[in-house]
C-alpha cells in the first residue's frame, strides 16, 4: 500500500535532510515519542500498526514518524498541518478561533488534523476507507501530529510563527527560539546526559513515566466523555508551556544557556513522554477489535 508514494518521498528524504532544517519535534523527538508509543500498544493495535506500515519499516513505526517532514514541502498542502497558532499574546487556544491555515481555510492546523486521521483511521476495516484513504499515510500523519501538538511552541504566536522569527543564540550557536524547542534541548540533553544515545534517553524517559510520573500518567490517555481523540486539551497545555517556558526569558537578541537548558529540559522529557502514552492510547481505541467494543 502507498508503495510508490513512500519510494518517491525517501528519495526527498535525502534532498530535503540536506536543504532544510528539521520541522516539528527533530527526528529525536519524533523517534522518541513512536518508540514511546509502540510500547505500551495493546497485541491488537500492534498487529493493525504492523500490517499499515511499508514492508521496509519492519514493524517499527519509530522509524517512520518524521515521515510527515520530509514531505512537507513535497505535500504541499500539509505544511500547516504541523501547529496551530493563536493569536499574539494570547496564551490560550480555541479550536474555532485558530485551527485554520494562513489562508483562513477551517480545519487546516494540527488539531483539526488529528481529528481527521484518527476518522479515516477508525474506517480501517471498510472497503470506503481502503479504497479511498491511504491509511498508512494516515498513521503516520497522525502518529507524527500528536508528537508535534506536544511541542509548545507547535501551539505558539502567529506573529513569530512559533518562535521561528526569533532570533537566539543557543550557547555560541545563533538559531531561532522554535528550532531549540524542536531539536537545541534535545540534541544538547543527549550530550550532556546520554552518551549521546537516544536509546538512553528515551530508557530514562521511560523509567520515569513507571516511577516519577506514575501517579499522573494513568490520565494521560483519558478523552473527556469517551471520545476517540482529544487533541484539543494538549494543545491548551502547550500555548500555556509556551507562555511560561519557552517565550520567558527567550526575547529576541537573547543567549540561552545553562539556566534555561537545565530547567526547560523536564518539560521538553515531560511532553515527550505525554505524546507517547497519548498516541498509544489513541492507536489502542482506534484498533481495538470489534469484538472487544461491543463488549464493553
Ligand atoms: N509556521 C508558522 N507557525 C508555525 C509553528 N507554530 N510551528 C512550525 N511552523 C510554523
Ligand atoms: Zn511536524
Ligand atoms: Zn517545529
Amino acid at each position: 500500500m502507498g508503495g510508490n508514494g513512500f519510494l518517491l518521498a525517501w528519495r526527498f528524504v535525502v534532498l530535503l535532510q540536506l536543504i532544510s532544517g528539521v520541522l516539528g519535534w527533530g527526528k529525536e523527538g519524533h523517534y522518541a515519542t513512536c518508540k514511546i508509543a509502540e510500547e505500551l500498544l495493546t497485541e491488537d493495535a500492534k498487529a493493525v500498526v504492523k500490517h499499515l506500515l511499508p514492508d521496509y519499516a519492519g514493524g517499527d513505526l519509530a522509524s517512520l514518524c518524521s515521515w510527515p517532514d520530509e514531505i512537507r514541502f513535497h505535500y504541499h498542502w500539509s505544511a500547516a498541518l504541523h501547529y496551530v497558532d493563536t493569536p499574539d499574546f494570547k496564551c490560550n487556544y480555541e479550536y474555532c478561533r485558530d485551527c485554520h491555515d494562513s489562508s483562513g481555510h477551517k480545519d487546516m492546523c494540527v488539531t483539526g488534523a488529528i481529528y481527521n486521521y484518527t476518522r479515516q483511521l477508525e474506517a480501517v476495516g471498510d472497503s470506503y476507507a481502503i479504497t479511498n484513504y491511504n491509511l498508512t499515510e494516515a498513521l503516520l500523519f497522525l502518529s507524527h501530529f500528536v508528537g508535534d501538538v506536544h511541542q509548545p511552541l507547535h501551539v505558539g504566536f502567529t506573529g513569530d510563527l512559533g518562535g521561528n522569527t526569533v532570533i537566539v543564540h543557543w550557547y555560541r550557536r545563533k538559531t531561532n527560539l522554535h528550532h531549540v524547542w524542536d531539536n537545541m534541548i534535545i540534541d544538547s540533553a543527549l550530550k550532556t546526559f546520554y552518551q549521546s544515545d537516544l536509546s538512553q534517553m528515551i530508557q530514562a524517559i521511560q523509567r520515569n513515566i513507571t516511577d516519577g510520573w506514575s501517579n499522573d500518567v494513568p490520565s494521560w490517555g483519558d478523552c473527556a466523555s469517551n471520545k476517540t481523540v482529544c487533541p484539543d486539551p494538549y494543545a491548551s497545555e502547550s500555548i500555556k508551556l509556551a507562555c511560561k517556558y519557552a517565550y520567558r526569558n527567550a526575547t529576541p537578541g537573547s543567549t540561552l544557556t545553562d539556566g534555561y537548558f537545565l530547567s526547560r529540559l523536564p518539560i521538553v522529557e515531560k511532553r515527550l513522554a505525554q505524546a507517547g502514552v497519548r498516541l498509544a492510547a489513541i492507536l489502542n481505541r482506534v484498533f481495538a477489535s470489534p469484538k472487544q467494543t461491543a463488549r464493553e
